[in-house]
């Protein structure tokens, strides 16, 4: 039973996750979009606001935008927080689920640090904390006063915590930090900056006094690098589902480029809706940035690139007569994954096959050829951590077997 309980909270923290993160992202997207489309009118002068006509299921909208604050405060003013703290809360939880109570499969890799899983968590939660911490000054310094400066500044920083991540843990393990730190960054933004200076304006209205109107600039600020970062820590949160991404040793540079196409696939959505033109230059350099992670992840990939030649359409039928695996080969996929890979996994604290792969007979090895030159050769994501111990001679043995057409 313990299986079942484990598998669904895991499902059910994902899915929480997953709904939170649209909420957030989605009103993100939505009042960048609201922003650039806001045109003064007579009522509010330029400068300090504007609006927007808007059609949806139905309706017309008339938004409004106050730079500072309205004359009088409404009585019911609704706030967007929750959206990111719950994404937050629910990704942390993950973090804590996935990877520090896995830590010895996910998060460890004893080929790049042997830490003990206590130590790479401590590693993992501190980092988010100063991480955030470094980030929030860089935007308090004088530097912010040049925002490409800060955008080069703040680049580097996160590719260089990519780079730290990569020196102490599993590259799995380096890419959802990456990501998390990010995430943790922009609900900082959220938490520690954009909602305290709401407050502020609030309080002064109430008081009487004119609001500063430097509150609402520096939390505009934030929320544009929360736009900016959002498609990069997507695509962080879904690489540890594609090994191509992190089982390099350049999984800090993929970390940058896609920084880099995230970004500029974001600007390039902000002009347009600003009426600023479209940049399509935008989409080019993009391209060619993940152009360049795929060849560094092909060219780098720890078990080369001769297991990559399979395609996933030449998977095998199972009926009781397929093809059986090679006696070689089935031996050491058997003997090495089907501990785990089996019907009744016999490894500690798996329930059942992982993700369903099964590896425990010669049709199923079989079957998986392209899953294994992929996971087992070509990456060696396969065995987490190489907890089962496979020697580079089993991996050639598979490698030979896998490119063999
Ligand atoms: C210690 C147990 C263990 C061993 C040994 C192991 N695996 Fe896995 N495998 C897992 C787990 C756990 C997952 C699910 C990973 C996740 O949740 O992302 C997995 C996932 C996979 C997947 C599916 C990945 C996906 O997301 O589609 C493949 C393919 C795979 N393993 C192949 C292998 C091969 C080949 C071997 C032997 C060379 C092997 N595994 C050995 C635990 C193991």
């Amino acid at each position: 039973m313990v299986t079942v309980y484990y598998e669904w909270a895991s499902l059910l923290l994902r899915w929480t996750h997953i709904i939170s993160g649209i909420a957030w992202i989605g009103s993100s997207f939505y009042f960048m979009h609201l922003d650039a489309a806001i045109k003064g009118v007579p009522e509010i002068p330029a400068g300090k606001g504007g609006e927007a006509w808007e059609v949806h299921g139905g309706g017309f909208y008339q938004v409004r935008k106050y730079l500072v604050a309205p004359e009088r405060l409404p009585k019911e003013l609704i706030w967007h927080k929750w959206q990111a703290y719950s994404t937050w809360l629910s990704g942390f939880a993950l973090l804590v689920w996935i990877y520090y109570i896995g830590a010895d499969l996910f998060l460890v890799d004893p080929g790049v640090r042997a830490l003990a899983p206590w130590q790479a968590a401590a590693i993992g939660i501190v980092s988010l904390v100063v991480g955030w911490e470094v980030y929030d000054r860089l935007v308090k310094s004088p530097l912010a006063k040049n925002e490409v400066a800060l955008a080069a500044v703040g680049f580097a920083y996160v590719t260089a915590m990519a780079w730290f991540y990569q020196q102490v843990f599993s590259g799995r393990g380096a890419l959802i930090h990456s990501g998390a730190l990010m995430g943790t960054m922009m609900v900082g933004n959220v938490a520690m900056n954009i909602m305290p200076n709401q407050r502020k304006v609030i309080a002064d209205l109430v008081a009487g006094r004119e609001p500063n109107p430097e509150y609402g600039k520096q939390a505009k600020t934030r929320s544009r690098h929360n736009n900016y970062l959002t498609l990069p820590v997507l695509f962080l949160m879904l690489s540890s589902h594609f090994p191509l991404t992190y089982q390099t040793r350049f999984a800090w540079a993929i970390v940058a480029l896609v920084l880099v196409a995230g970004a500029l696939i974001r600007h390039f959505y902000n002009e347009r809706h600003a009426g600023r033109g479209d940049p399509w230059w935008t989409w080019a350099v993009a391209a060619l940035c993940m152009w360049l992670a795929i060849w560094i992840s092909a060219s780098s990939a720890p078990g080369g690139r001769e297991a990559l030649g399979l395609s996933p359409l030449s998977r095998t039928d199972l009926p009781a007569s397929a093809p059986k695996a090679p006696v070689q080969v089935a031996s050491i996929v058997m003997g090495r994954c089907g501990m785990c890979h089996a019907r009744t996994p016999s490894f500690p604290g798996i329930g059942e096959a992982p993700k369903g792969i099964r590896l425990d007979t010669p049709r199923f090895v079989e079957r998986n050829r392209y899953e294994i030159g992929l996971w087992a050769v070509a990456t060696r994501a396969m065995p987490p951590a190489n907890v089962s111990g496979v020697t580079d001679d089993e991996r050639a043995t598979l490698a030979r077997w896998v490119a063999k057409r």
